[in-house]
Parts: C-alpha cells; sequence; structure tokens
C-alpha cells in the first residue's frame, strides 16, 4: 500500500540501464550537491529563461526546490508536471519531467531533463526520454510528445532525433537573458509506436490518472 497521499511520487519507471523515481523530497536532497555544484555551467547554456539553474547560490538550491513544490502543487486537467529523479542503483544523477501541455484535449506532452556533468555522454539521456515517453504513451495514452532545445545543444537535440520526433520549426527564447534560436521537436503516438520497448516497467501509473484528471 501506498505511503504517499501524492500518487506521483509512487511512480516508477523501470529500465534495464536506470529508474526514474518519483521526486521525493528525500530523493531531492540526494540532488542538491549536484545542484549546488552546478548543472549549467558549462556552454552553450542549455535552458531558457526564467532558469534557477542559472542562480547563483544559496538562491539556486532553494530556488530551485520552491519551483519544484509548485509544480507538484499546481494540477489542472490542462497543465500538469510530473517530476522524476534519474537513478542509478541507489545514486541520484539528474532529473526527468514529464509535463502535461492541454493533456485533457490533446493528450499532448513535453519534457525537460538535466544530468549531473558526471553522468552525462553515456547513454543515459536518450535512455531516461526513452523512459518518460514511455510512461506518456503506454502508461498515460498520450498522443503526441513534443520537445525543444537550443539549436547548439547537440545531446538534446540527438536525444530527439534519434528517438523518432521529427522537426517542427523554430521559435525563439533567452538564456540569461539573451535571445537564441529553438528547435522545435514532435513525436506522434503511431511513430513511437514503431519501436515502443519491451524491457521498460511502469510502477503506480494507475493510482496517478485520477490525480492528473486523465480518463
Ligand atoms: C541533455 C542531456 C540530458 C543528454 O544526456 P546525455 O546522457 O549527455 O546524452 P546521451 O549520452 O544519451 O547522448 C545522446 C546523443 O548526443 C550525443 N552527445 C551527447 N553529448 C554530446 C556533446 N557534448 N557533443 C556532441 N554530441 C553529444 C551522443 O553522442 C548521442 O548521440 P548518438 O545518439 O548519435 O549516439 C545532458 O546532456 C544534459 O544534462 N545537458 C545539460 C542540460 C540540458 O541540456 N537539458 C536539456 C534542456 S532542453
Amino acid at each position: 500500500m501506498s505511503v504517499n497521499f501524492y500518487p506521483p511520487l509512487d511512480l516508477k519507471v523501470i529500465t534495464p540501464k536506470l529508474e526514474l523515481r518519483g521526486a521525493t523530497d528525500a530523493l531531492l536532497t540526494q540532488l542538491l550537491p549536484i545542484v549546488r555544484e552546478g548543472v549549467a555551467e558549462r556552454q552553450p547554456d542549455p535552458f531558457d529563461d526564467p532558469m534557477s539553474l542559472y542562480d547563483d547560490n544559496p538562491v539556486r538550491e532553494r530556488k530551485w526546490l520552491q519551483a519544484i513544490w509548485r509544480g507538484r502543487g499546481t494540477v489542472r486537467p490542462d497543465a500538469w508536471r510530473l517530476y522524476f529523479v534519474v537513478m542509478l542503483g541507489e545514486e541520484a544523477v539528474g532529473m526527468q519531467d514529464l509535463i502535461g501541455v492541454n493533456f485533457d484535449t490533446f493528450r499532448t506532452v513535453t519534457s525537460f531533463s538535466w544530468l549531473a556533468p558526471g553522468a552525462r555522454q553515456q547513454g543515459l539521456g536518450r535512455e531516461m526520454r526513452a523512459a518518460i515517453l514511455h510512461l506518456a504513451f503506454e502508461g498515460f495514452g498520450a498522443a503526441q510528445a513534443s520537445s525543444e532545445a537550443f539549436f547548439d545543444n547537440v545531446a538534446s537535440n540527438r536525444v530527439s532525433e534519434a528517438l523518432g520526433y521529427q522537426a517542427n520549426g523554430h521559435d525563439w527564447a533567452t538564456r540569461r537573458g539573451e535571445p537564441a534560436v529553438l528547435n522545435r521537436w514532435r513525436l506522434t503516438r503511431d511513430v513511437w509506436a514503431l519501436d515502443r520497448r519491451s524491457n521498460i516497467e511502469l510502477v503506480g501509473v494507475e493510482a496517478c490518472k485520477p490525480v492528473l484528471f486523465i480518463q
């Protein structure tokens, strides 16, 4: 039986390489040293504004946590966000979020992620995106996933391309106040289904659906 009153904290997505676990405060605490050390220190800047991870410590840690708590508490049929900590065994190495955007009307989601700098370029970024897509399409019945990344964010753009997303135009955003072009990507359910993974396990999905107003 669940010990949590908020079922998304009990959600798990388990792949052969990693596990996404609902971002409890205990798991977020494990990530704090990584956030303190910095996940947006390397160029090019990966995140669009506003972004707590660009702030200096100790404001950074506090704003980062507050944004997640706010996200947990803002759950509407047309707007929700699930926060997951990426686990390698019992080691927390990053975050992978799933964001419902007008899910009640269009069944559309987008995603957001980061890894500790030392955990990058080992295939984890791709694996955690595949995991969250499995939750969205298989678990929640999504119709389409989108993604955006600055034109020079090679890793994020490559993850989208490799998982079958198709280019869907461009947009503008600022990062640390400077304008830059975003690449937009979209993955439809039909295309996702062509390479549907059979080795990803979902735990706790049914209990989440009523909380997210998913029929
Ligand atoms: C985006 C991010 C989560 C991707 O995770 P990752 O583990 O580094 O990515 P992977 O190892 O799965 O690599 C995915 C692909 O990108 C390529 N890649 C990754 N980093 C790269 C780099 N710095 N330069 C060139 N190619 C790179 C990999 O070779 C791989 O390509 P392939 O599919 O052709 O083999 C991670 O890089 C990160 O945390 N970046 C900072 C935050 C960020 O950009 N978040 C996304 C905001 S939109």
